[in-house]
């Protein structure tokens, strides 16, 4: 059986032969490689986080409050990473979290992005905001990328998140294309209704959106483009205007989810869940699950870390599976939000920054990193799989020493 762990093996051969990685190991490595070569208004949007940036900081100091207290000669010759999530079996607990306006960082980055997850098994969650159209990546996901020999991936899976525009035609189209094109789950995030105040983005005066960039679902959609008196080919800029008039939505309520629930079958996640009322009153409207995220801190500076959240979530969640991102960067991290009861987790920015770096084989590298420190981690806490992992597994640091993070 092919593990992940063997990228790590597969390092010291080639280092045998005389060659070391050219890519960086680490998520912080990848973001000072990617830092060097990215636009730096476009590195700026996707390192940046909403305010001073403390809650971004706080996802990843959270992570230091937990630490893992191992078990040992438990028999962990097969770990098994496989989890099971609404109906499938995902070979590894790791999603790609949605990222909007991958377009600025490379050109057909969506489709490197879709190829790189389909070879991993890992579903790609695609933003609405995309600059591929769904149905471009959707097709991507679904190519056979068997080899010669029989053996290699079967098709991507993907996830498509919804941005809940005003316009109620527009979010069942985009819904039932989603449905249509082969996504398998529908995502909404809630924390996102308006973009927040973000300083680095401000100083830039950059907004990838403003530029057309990350708009192609919108361009591309026939209720969208209805509602232009000129196509946006003729007038980009008309576009842009309706798409800044549509997409904030702070009117949105709990009320309005039944209207969405009846618009398609796909099992819906709720994406930004941080309170354990808000955990309860997904459960009451009949969603299907949720994602414990502060969307990396771009939101709410001062918002409460997600991991911190993530405990009182899973109690509220009446067995409803959570999953949680918003500082995921090590396979430890995969392994204490596990342990903290979600049942899988979404990486966010490591991914782009692999992706900045070199297109899909930069994403399966990241990915690959990640995927093996989780397997390492796991058998080496004394675990012979995702599912047994439990709160037992943690320990609460005694005296949390910030200087230390
Ligand atoms: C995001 N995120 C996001 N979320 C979403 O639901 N739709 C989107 O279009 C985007 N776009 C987006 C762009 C960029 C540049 C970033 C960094 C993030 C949030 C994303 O899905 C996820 O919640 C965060 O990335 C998690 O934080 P970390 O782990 O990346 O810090």
């Amino acid at each position: 059986m092919t593990r992940f762990a063997d990228f790590q093996s597969e390092i010291y051969q080639a280092g045998l032969a005389g060659s070391i990685p050219d890519l960086p190991l680490t998520a912080e490595g990848l973001e000072r490689a990617a830092a060097k070569v990215m636009d730096p208004a476009v590195y700026a949007y996707v390192a940046g986080s909403a305010g001073t940036e403390s809650t971004a900081r706080a996802n990843r100091a959270a992570f230091q409050k937990w630490e893992i207290v191992p078990r040992h000669l438990r028999g962990v010759a097969e770990p098994d990473l496989s989890v099971q999530l609404l109906g499938t079996t995902l070979p590894s607990p790791l999603l790609l979290a949605p990222i909007g306006a991958l377009g600025a960082v490379r050109p057909n980055a969506e489709l490197e992005v879709a190829r790189a997850a389909a070879q991993l098994g890992v579903p790609m969650t695609l933003s609405t905001l995309s600059s591929s159209t769904m149905e471009e990546v959707a097709a991507e996901l679904s190519q056979d990328r068997r080899s010669a020999d029989g053996a290699g991936g079967a098709s991507g899976i993907g996830w498509f998140q919804l941005y809940w525009p005003t316009d109620r035609e527009l979010a069942q189209s985009l819904v039932q294309r989603a449905e249509r094109s082969g996504f398998q789950t529908l995502v909404v995030t809630l924390d996102t209704w308006t973009l927040a105040w973000r300083p680095r983005d401000l100083a830039n005066g950059y907004l990838p959106f403003q530029r057309g960039v990350g708009l192609a679902n919108y361009l591309s959609d026939p209720v969208f483009r209805s509602r232009l008196p000129t196509p946006p080919e003729d007038d980009l800029a008309a576009a842009v205007r309706l798409w800044a008039e549509i997409f904030p939505n702070p009117d949105l309520r709990w009320s309005d989810l039944a209207w969405l629930r009846a618009q398609t079958s796909l099992p819906i996640l709720l994406k930004g869940i941080c309170h354990p009322d808000d955990a309860r009153a997904a459960q009451d409207a009949g969603l299907d699950g949720l994602i414990v995220s502060n969307h990396g801190g771009r939101q709410i500076d001062g918002a409460r870390a997600a991991l911190d959240c993530l405990p009182e979530v899973v109690g509220a969640s009446g067995g409803l599976p959570v999953l949680f991102d918003s500082g995921i960067r090590t396979g430890a991290d995969v392994v204490k939000a596990l342990a903290l009861g979600a049942r899988a987790v979404l990486v966010g920015r490591p991914y782009v920054y692999g992706l900045a770096l070199a297109g899909t084989p930069g994403v399966l590298h990241a990915l690959r990193c990640l995927l093996a420190e989780l397997d390492l981690t796991v058998a080496l806490s004394g675990h012979a799989g995702v599912a047994s992992l439990g709160r037992d597994l943690l320990a609460r640091r005694d005296t949390w020493d910030q200087s230390a993070s």
